[in-house]
């Protein structure tokens, strides 16, 4: 495989996204690996670069500092890579009463899951544009389809994800770029501990396999697709958004958080 494309994939320490990461060695794109625990990072670089699979960049990364993405686009810069595709995929959920949980720590997960993905994509859109190829692969979730009670802060977040994807995917397709949200319902990952989410119905009714929620949204992404929701029953209850009135979808979505 020629081996001549950069990826960047954020969060690539864990979960979706090493297996954003994998999948993307295993068509023969470059990686630049970003997060904050270096030797995760370090050994699925270790892993990848074993395997014969082109270069990979690790860069130890806080993305919900504000100065963050403008360094990371410098350092890229600087080693002269030239990004094919930008995976925003590093986010974070808290579950819990929008007044019983912290102001601060929800301030944080706007800084990341929302303005770092925002200052990323600003960075490296014109970039693509101008080379006429490529583009952003952004990990939302099924939580942008309704309102979220209990978890209201994340649920707004994602719905900001795709909405932003969608509008950007129409403005940079004439140029021949491709973006894509990527949906997730309840996977497999380190997310459900962080998010205090382990014991919700929600993640209790079941999860997908991290490995094949990546290489859902890899083949979407590659395929052009503005919105990608893997897996029959997420898919259902994003078209499910499209019959019900939004308050059977914000009750229902509380509900699962119980
Ligand atoms: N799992 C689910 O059920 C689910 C469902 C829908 C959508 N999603 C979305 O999928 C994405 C990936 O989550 P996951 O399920 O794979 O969870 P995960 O296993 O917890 O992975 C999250 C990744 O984000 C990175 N990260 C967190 N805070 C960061 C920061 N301040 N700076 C840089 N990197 C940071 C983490 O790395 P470090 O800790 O090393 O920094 C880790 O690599 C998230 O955007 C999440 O909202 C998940």
């Amino acid at each position: 495989m020629p081996y001549t494309r950069w990826t960047i994939v954020t969060g690539a320490s864990s979960g979706i996204g090493a297996e954003i990461a994998r999948q993307f060695s295993a068509i023969g794109h470059n990686l630049v690996l970003v997060a904050r625990r270096r030797e995760k990072l370090e050994a699925l670089a270790a892993e990848l670069t074993t395997a014969d699979r082109g270069a990979v960049e690790v860069i130890e990364l806080d993305l919900a500092r504000p100065e963050a993405p403008a360094e990371l686009h410098a350092a890229v810069g600087e080693k002269g890579l030239p990004i094919h595709t930008l995976v925003n995929n590093a986010g974070f959920g808290l579950r819990g009463d929008f007044v019983d949980l912290g102001l601060e720590e929800q301030m944080a997960m706007i800084e990341l899951n929302v303005s770092s993905l925002t200052r990323l994509s600003r960075l490296f859109l014109p970039d693509l544009i101008k080379r006429g190829q490529g583009g952003i692969l952004n990990v939302s979730s099924l939580a942008a389809f309704q309102a979220g009670p209990h978890m209201a802060v994340y649920y707004a977040t994602k719905a900001y994800v795709l909405s932003l994807s969608e509008a950007l995917h129409e403005e940079a397709k004439p140029f021949g770029v491709t973006v894509t949200a990527l949906c997730p319902g309840a996977t497999e990952s380190e997310f459900g501990a962080r998010a205090g989410m382990e014991g919700s119905r929600l993640f209790r009714s079941g999860r997908m396999d991290a490995q094949k929620v990546a290489r859902i949204g890899v083949e979407a992404y590659r395929a052009g697709h503005a919105v990608s929701t893997p897996g029959t029953r997420n898919k259902l209850v994003m078209e499910l958004n499209r019959f019900l009135p939004r308050v059977v979808m914000r009750r229902a979505a509380g509900a699962m958080q119980s």
